[in-house]
């Protein structure tokens, strides 16, 4: 129903707004759950609200980064009233069990709330299927336009509106709504489809087959097959560091990420690759490959191309290469 999604400034608000009001809307209750694998802005939320009091569960995840449904459950008590498990990882492309762990919320009576950024329109989401009570999702991942997102609240959620003003978005995000983003949002979920999934799908295969036979002495984190978003790779290169391989790729106009793109300021192991297990000078080494519906196999065959001799490169110049070699 219209009246189930509001408009907001993109993900970041809708995942701060669903965490920090219904924790608050429903104060007779104290403890959260949600996992260490997170974006920063659920982990940061969830931080924010220990410090005003409340409890959180952060649950962990298995080497592939999955959270398991079990560990959900066993973590839920009589004072949680909010579970926050994102759908897909931004930083490894790992689907999760979405569907189990909204049924398990709801044969205990806790609200569900999942941030959806990375898999809307990519992976199928049934709202009801998957009990979900809010879901958040944005624009720009889909490419629409910047600063625009949405959060889908359930009827008879019991959440009330997190910032003051007028009556907006059915009194519960006042401001007036970036009318002009939210078209382009509009659009762009009208324009995506099926198609652009499976050409990704082969452009994600097709990379991890030619980085895998060209390039030794690596690691593929994240799910297999299915498991994982169409448009996402994450390698990690031994004995380097991917902040190198990072900035010698920028030199020839690919744009790659360590981690997460907004921490792309810090030069802090990604929590993403900890959570998963891997040692640090491992995590360090990791580089995360992003697609679009506008890549071609041309120009992954040119990714390998420039990528084999940066990384021969760097290890040549890195004494952690050198003597893991001795
Ligand atoms: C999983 C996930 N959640 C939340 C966000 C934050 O969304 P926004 O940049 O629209 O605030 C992002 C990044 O865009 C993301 O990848």
């Amino acid at each position: 129903m219209p009246e189930e999604i509001i408009f907001t400034s993109g993900g970041t608000e809708s995942n701060n707004f669903a965490i920090k009001s219904t924790a608050f809307s429903n104060r007779e209750k104290n403890h959260i759950i949600t996992s260490k694998v997170e974006h920063d802005c659920v982990l940061n939320s969830c931080r924010w609200l220990e410090s005003q009091g409340f409890k959180v569960t952060y649950v962990g995840v298995d080497e592939f980064g999955a959270v398991n449904p079990l560990d959900v459950k066993k973590a839920i008590t009589k004072k949680t009233c909010l579970v926050t498990i994102m759908h897909a990882n931004n930083e490894v492309g790992t689907i999760n069990n979405i569907s189990e762990i909204g049924k398990i919320c709801k044969e205990n009576g806790v609200y569900f709330h999942s941030d959806a950024c990375q898999s809307y329109t990519k992976v199928p989401i049934d709202i009801k299927e998957m009990n979900i009570n809010l879901l958040t999702i944005n624009s720009h991942k889909i490419h629409g336009p910047k600063g625009v997102g949405a959060l889908f609240i359930k009827k008879g959620t019991k959440i009330k509106a997190w910032q003051s003003g007028g009556s907006h978005e059915f009194n519960l995000r006042a401001g007036t709504e970036n009318v002009s983003g939210i078209i382009g949002f509009a659009k762009a979920v009208q324009i995506s489809n099926k198609k652009n999934v499976e050409y990704l799908t082969k452009l994600r295969d097709y990379t991890i087959k030619k980085i895998q036979e060209n390039i030794n002495d690596i690691k593929l984190n994240g799910a297999i097959g299915s498991d994982r978003l169409c448009n996402n790779v994450n390698f990690s290169f031994k004995g380097i560091e991917g902040e190198g391989i990072l900035l010698m790729l920028s030199e020839k106009r690919i744009m790659v990420s360590t981690g997460s793109a907004c921490s792309s300021t810090s030069l802090e192991a990604s929590h993403v690759l900890l959570a998963m297990g891997l040692k640090h000078e491992i995590a360090h080494g990791s580089i995360r490959f992003s697609f679009s519906k506008y890549n071609t196999i041309k120009e992954i065959d040119y990714l390998i191309k420039v990528l084999k001799p940066i990384i021969a490169k760097l290890r040549a110049m890195s004494p952690l290469y050198s003597s893991d070699k001795k």
